[in-house]
């Protein structure tokens, strides 16, 4: 077992999605011998090339500095991770086609495969997010074995993913047992010597910080959009409601932000798998809140398309519409749970003509999304456009020029899904600006 006097441990990976990509060249860059693992060949062969398969700042950079110190390995094979001291679990949980609850099958598989090879004193560290229960069973497949279980969340954001690998604002540690806490305290000490917080629990709690967390975010956005929808009945600025709002340091303006709402690969799949996991515990009423949270969530979207028909005389067929941003959020290529493909395909649905255009997720979008139409810049996608909707607030499209985007269009139509533009500067360049709860 691995102990602070101990050399360092070889770390073992599993799974180089965002979160296990993102950890392994972090750990290997802080020094450690780390064997990156995924059952996807193409994803192996890329990273090992020097390639991130995925949009995310900094961290090819950080793989091409990693990958010649030798540090830093990948594998398909279980058989080439079994000598490692820790384990990181580091697989999707992604929600059931058809319903509320997460599919914990990656994380099954990949504690099978392991437990097979084990044949050392080692540590497991569950970093996926799953349903409260899931490390004790993971434990039980464990039975046996001298394997230590810790569940260790992470919280991570695309787009600073790096950042919050290497220098987070908590560490979480749930442990069965004092080794456990121990082994942690070990492999993260570059980190916790920074002066990180540490906060050690049990593994039920460690599971749940990371979904309350989550689902603390989803509500704060969804009750600044909750306002919006009162504030356009009244005639009231959204906008200048969360301002006076965030002054108030209890509340604090952070995830205040009133538009289209939340998506990515995170937020609506895990409040929606809590919502699950509750039921399943009995406990569903404690969590009924967040059945309207997603509710008010999913609205925005729905008002989005209504805001667009309303300017456009109350038809969509035929009418064309240019679209800012596919990805969830700016400064990433994630396109999962996207509100702005949502609403780019309720359009086309209406039988508009949609063209989108967005810096980094064009690829993804039209992987997923072949019918829309698609331009390589955002003058490209507002050619003879009846509307330009601005759904992802990439700073490109903040600091776009209305006058050179109001030459290309033909009517100077703009709904800001995001309430990121300046409003003044749009209606001085003689457009009509429309935005999601502001008058
Ligand atoms: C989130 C959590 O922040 C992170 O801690 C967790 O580990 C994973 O899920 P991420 O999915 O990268 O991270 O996105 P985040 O930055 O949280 O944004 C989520 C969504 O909320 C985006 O679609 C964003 O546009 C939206 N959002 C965010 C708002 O609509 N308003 C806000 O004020 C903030």
């Amino acid at each position: 077992m691995p102990g602070p006097t101990d050399a360092r441990p070889t770390l073992a990976v599993i799974g180089l999605g965002y979160l296990g990509a993102t950890h392994a060249i972090c750990m290997a860059d802080l020094g450690y011998d780390v064997i990156g693992l995924d059952v996807d060949a193409a994803r192996i062969d890329a990273l090992a090339g020097g390639t991130v398969p995925f949009f995310e700042p900094g961290l090819d950079e950080l793989l091409g500095k990693v990958l010649p110190t030798g540090r830093l390995t990948f594998t398909t094979s279980y058989d080439d991770i079994a000598a490692a001291d820790v384990h990181f679990l580091c697989v999707g949980t992604p929600q059931r086609k058809g319903e509320n609850a997460a599919d914990t099958s990656y994380v099954d598989a990949a504690v099978d495969s392991l437990a097979a090879r084990i044949t050392k004193p080692c540590v497991v560290v569950g970093k996926s997010t799953v349903p409260v229960g899931t490390a004790e069973r993971v434990a039980e497949r464990f039975a046996g074995l001298d394997v230590e279980l810790v569940w260790n969340p992470e919280f991570l954001r695309e787009g600073l993913a790096i950042e919050d690998t290497l220098h987070p604002d908590r560490l979480v540690f749930g442990v069965k047992a004092p080794r456990g806490e121990q082994a942690m305290r070990a492999v993260f000490a570059p980190i916790i010597e920074t002066g990180v917080p540490v906060v050690v629990t049990d593994l039920a709690t460690a599971q749940l910080v990371k979904v309350a967390a989550n689902a603390f975010l989803a509500t704060k956005i969804s009750f600044i959009n909750a306002m919006a929808e009162v504030c356009e009945v009244v005639h009231a600025d959204v906008k200048k409601l969360s301002e006076a709002l965030s002054y108030d340091e209890r509340i604090g303006g952070r995830f205040l932000h009133a538009g289209l709402g939340f998506g990515g690969g995170c937020l609506p799949k895990d409040i929606r798998a809590f919502m699950a996991r509750a039921e399943e515990l009995g406990v569903d009423q404690a969590l009924s809140f967040l059945t309207e949270v997603d509710a008010i969530n999913q609205r925005r979207r729905a008002r989005m398309v209504d805001l667009t028909r309303g300017l456009l005389d109350d038809t969509l067929p035929g009418r064309r519409i240019a679209i800012l941003g596919a990805a969830f959020k700016p400064h990433s290529d994630d396109i999962r749970d996207s509100p702005a493909l949502d609403v780019a395909s309720r359009l086309h649905d209406a039988g508009a003509h949609v063209t989108v255009y967005d810096p980094a997720a064009l690829a993804n979008a039209r992987r997923d999304y072949p019918a829309l139409a698609y331009a390589e810049s955002a003058v490209e996608a507002a050619v003879d456009a009846d509307a330009v909707l601005h759904l992802t607030e990439w700073p490109e499209f903040v600091r776009m020029d209305p006058a050179a985007l109001g030459d290309v269009v033909r009517q100077r139509n703009i709904v800001d899904g995001r309430n990121a533009l300046d409003a003044a500067r749009w209606r001085a360049a003689d457009w009509h600006y429309r935005a999601l709860g502001r008058p």
